[in-house]
């Protein structure tokens, strides 16, 4: 099977090393995701343990398209009776940019138009198979299909996701201006968050960031528990089961082996109480109470936590005036800039927020929170002190390096001129 995993703005890269590192071979990085190729196994491999793709596409088929016609007739091109029947109830969605000529009579000047296009070849296709035409549903079909134009090409997919894979199922409970847990999943891959590491998030709004953190502490996979659209399609549904059984009875094995850890290594806090309780529901909800400290507090009053912990981040802005708001900012710059040894990252959708918060960043990842653009800040506190005394530390063993090899010079110089006086002398 030919596989696409989507990727929100900003994150294919990181979808391609998750895959990767899933000992997946990533074949083209695009702009919209990831290319791959295999079988059910590595399907289920993705749907359970993605954090950061959206969904997981099965590629049907590619074809020129410039009007509805061609969307006709290259979507009876596919081979549908491989992976649908009539029985299963159907729905159709297309993306990206339409093509061709806008004024032809048989131009594609909608997506609902040009979805409607492929349902009707599709319901042709199966009509003339089964003799019946399967359901539309709208909402929640069985098997959901995907059309994708680029350019003058259009693309068919099955959506092997369902749902898509941010609704993870433990954020019930949410605050103003979440992030998704895929965006939040694929801030802390950029972080470069990894098994067995620690974070506090002093804003930690319904908990998210801390959450998918404390799953990555642990290695748990973020899909052990949710059911995928691939599980309701009506055909090669033993292959599919088995398929997914493994790779879940593997996953639900670690989080039974989860043992509670005497200090919790993730700090998820908020000054907001609604938020902490929010916190504490999801993160029941996730498995994950156990690994987390949930506490009301301010970050302004943040304590240094040990070196090496990730503070990561997700700043409150637009509700309120923005003065009030870049002085918020400006005390946590202020309260931070000493902790020594963490790796703080920030995002923010607020255009002052570098000046306010008066920390010059490492480096800066543009990312998009739904339909805004956002800013990941990364700072290496004290990494410019830690560099100094670096290298102030290398000149001192140079200078030693220097000196001993002076001294030893001036010994090797003293034992030639012995040995030469003894020579001459004997
Ligand atoms: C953008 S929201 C964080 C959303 C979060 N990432 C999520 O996915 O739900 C910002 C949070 O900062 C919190 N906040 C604002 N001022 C704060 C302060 N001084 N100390 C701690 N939290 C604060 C707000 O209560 C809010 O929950």
């Amino acid at each position: 099977m030919r596989l696409l995993v989507t990727a929100n703005e900003g994150t294919s890269q990181l979808v391609a090393d998750e895959c990767s590192a899933l000992d997946l071979r990533v074949g083209k990085v695009r702009w919209d995701g990831v290319e791959l190729t295999g079988g059910f196994a590595n399907v289920a491999k993705l749907l359970v343990w993605l954090r950061v793709g959206e969904r997981v596409l099965v590629h049907l088929h590619t074809f020129d398209c410039r009007d509805a016609r061609d969307l006709y007739e290259g979507t009876r091109e596919a081979k549908w009776l491989e992976w649908v029947d009539s029985s299963a109830t159907v729905g159709v969605v297309a993306t990206g940019k339409l093509p061709g000529d806008r004024k032809s009579p048989h131009a594609l000047r909608t997506h609902v138009f040009a979805a409607q296009k492929v349902k009707d070849a599709l319901v042709d296709e199966l009509r003339g198979a089964f003799g019946h035409r399967p359901d539309i549903e709208l909402r929640d079909p069985d098997v959901q299909v995907i059309v994708r134009f680029f350019g003058n090409r259009c693309s068919l997919f099955l959506d092997a996701s369902g749902a898509p894979l941010h609704r993870r199922g433990y954020r019930f409970t949410g605050v103003e201006a979440p992030v998704s847990e895929t965006l939040a999943a694929a801030i802390l891959a950029d972080t470069g968050f990894a098994r067995g590491d620690r974070l506090v998030d002093p804003m930690c709004g319904s908990g998210t960031i801390a959450i998918e953190a404390a799953m990555i502490h642990a290695g748990l996979a973020p899909g052990a528990e949710r059911a995928f659209g691939i599980e309701r399609w009506p055909v090669r549904r033993r292959e599919v089961r088995k398929a997914l059984d493994r790779v879940r009875k593997d996953a639900r094995a670690r989080r039974r082996a989860l043992k509670r850890p005497k200090d919790r290594p993730i700090l998820a806090s908020d000054i907001d109480p609604q938020a902490v309780a929010a916190t504490r529901q999801n993160a029941r909800t996730a498995g994950v109470e156990g690994l987390m400290r949930i506490v009301e507090a301010d970050a302004r009053e943040l304590k240094a936590p040990a070196a090496r912990t990730h503070i990561t981040t997700n700043v409150p802005w637009g509700e309120r005036i923005g003065e009030e708001l870049e002085a918020l900012y400006g005390d946590m710059g202020k309260r931070v800039a000493s902790f020594d040894g963490c790796r703080l990252a920030v995002l923010s959708g607020h255009e002052g927020f570098v000046d306010a918060f008066g920390l010059r960043p490492d480096r800066t990842t543009e990312l998009r929170n739904g339909r805004l653009d956002v800013r990941l800040h990364h700072y290496d506190i004290g990494a410019n002190d830690r560099d100094a005394n670096d290298r102030d530390a290398n000149d001192r063993d140079a200078n030693d390096r220097d000196a001993n090899d002076r001294d030893a010079n001036d010994r090797d110089a003293n034992d030639r001129d012995e040995s030469a006086e003894q020579t001459a002398s004997s």
